[in-house]
């Protein structure tokens, strides 16, 4: 079904339109409009739609005056307003205009693609409607070596050992990326970059294919084994990838390198929740505080990124008010500082679970988990699960590629 774009910052609406394009709705369904004569002419084209109408901040309302009209008229359309203010007011004037959601402004993409597939549900040509996405989340470091690739890894695990969730990591950190090592589980044999190159071939029996099993429930979507310039990968590929990945499995994990080029911008934008790892130093406070407002310039929800203290029982860092006074949202999440078990980790190549399951690391990452996810935390085990729990995973874990 047809989708109508119409709103005054370009920024909003490019992050919309990729956010619908990575939610599986094709580029022929979705129409920017520039003013009220070119929708009036869209519509009586294609009636069937919904108009997703930026307001940007709410002070200009004055749309709502010609929407009640358009509502009237074409009583298919559905209209979803969006607008960062959304006081009563606001909210009554929406109402009597003929919208039927308000969101904020940019919206947070999952709470649009879910309003658009409530308000006309999309279906697939054989009459199938659309798999609903997995959430995905995002790791990315205010600086470098602060831990992101620990805690996306880690996590990940947890959430497919403990939690139960069919789980994808992706390791976008394409030149550098380590995922696969903090994780052992053998070399991986495909990656991400030869997956984005696939162009209109790409399809979930070639995504799957190209996942390494770590675990019977945590796959990897690798990258290169060895530092590769990005040969020919656009952010519409990366999105393609992802977007499958989210169709067919419950959780999708990304660990980002720091460097912002247009395709760690492409995940950063789709991810519903995105996690800034930071420690309490000030460059990393201050680079943290410089990347969100990076990243809301680029049309990312404030709801969307999460400040995240790694560490954050490490002597002599910066008074938590003072952080928080400093970064445009308050620190979210709070992870211990284990130096010694993390360092065994990485010397060894194995998931902290398996490492040192008491980790305090591990207990703060089971309850980012559950508030992210909206999943009650899991029934601790007992030695004696751990040890059943552990020898039930070790054969997908020596599988090797
Ligand atoms: N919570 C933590 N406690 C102690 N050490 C940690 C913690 N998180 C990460 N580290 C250590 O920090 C180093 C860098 O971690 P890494 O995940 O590779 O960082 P990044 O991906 O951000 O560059 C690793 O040696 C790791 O052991
Ligand atoms: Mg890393």
């Amino acid at each position: 079904m047809r989708v109508y774009l119409m709103g005054s910052n370009p920024l909003h609406l490019n992050l919309i339109q990729s956010t619908l394009l990575a939610a599986g709705r094709s580029s022929q369904d979705i129409q920017t409009v520039t003013d009220l004569p070119a929708l009036e002419a869209a519509l009586a084209t294609q009636a069937q739609a919904a108009l997703v109408l930026d307001l940007g901040q709410g002070e200009d309302t004055s749309a709502l005056a010609w929407l009640l009209e358009i509502t009237r008229r074409w009583p298919a359309l559905q209209v979803v307003l969006l607008s960062a203010r959304r006081d009563e007011a606001l909210l009554l004037q929406a109402i009597r205009s003929g919208a039927r959601e308000v969101l904020d402004s940019p919206p947070e993409p999952a709470d649009l693609v879910q309003t658009l597939e409530r308000l006309m549900p999309e279906t697939a040509p054989g009459g199938k409607p659309t798999a609903p996405l997995a959430p995905m989340l995002a790791f990315i470091g205010s600086k470098g070596g602060n831990g992101c690739t620990q805690l996306a890894s880690n996590l990940a695990w947890l959430l497919a050992t403990e939690f139960g969730r069919d789980t994808v990591l992706a390791d976008l950190d394409l030149l550098w990326g380590d995922a696969s090592f903090y994780l052992g589980g053998g070399q991986a044999r495909h990656s991400l970059d030869q997956l984005a190159q696939q162009g209109p071939r790409l399809d979930n029996q070639l995504l799957q294919s190209s996942l390494h099993p770590v675990h019977a429930r945590l796959h990897l979507l690798a990258a290169p084994s060895s530092p590769a310039l990005l040969r020919g990968i656009t952010p519409t590929a990366l999105a393609r990838v992802l977007t499958l990945a989210r169709q067919r499995h419950q959780v999708l994990v990304l660990d980002l390198p720091r460097q912002l080029d247009e395709l760690t911008l492409q995940a950063l934008q789709l991810a519903d929740k995105v996690f800034i790892v930071m420690r309490h130093r000030v460059p990393d406070v201050r680079n943290a505080q410089r990347l969100m407002q990076l990243l809301q310039a680029q049309g990312l929800a404030s709801g969307q990124m999460l400040p995240l203290l790694n560490r954050a029982d490490e002597p002599g860092g910066l008074d938590p008010v003072a952080i928080d006074k400093a970064l445009p949202v308050p620190v979210a999440h709070r992870v211990a500082n284990d130096p010694s078990a993390l360092q065994a980790c990485v010397h060894l190549g194995v998931p902290l679970h398996e490492q040192a399951p008491g980790s305090p690391v591990l207990r703060d990452l089971r309850l980012l988990a559950s508030q992210s996810l909206g999943m009650p935390l899991p029934r601790r085990m007992g030695w004696l699960g751990r040890w059943l729990g552990k020898s039930s995973v070790a054969s997908p874990m020596s599988t090797q590629a």
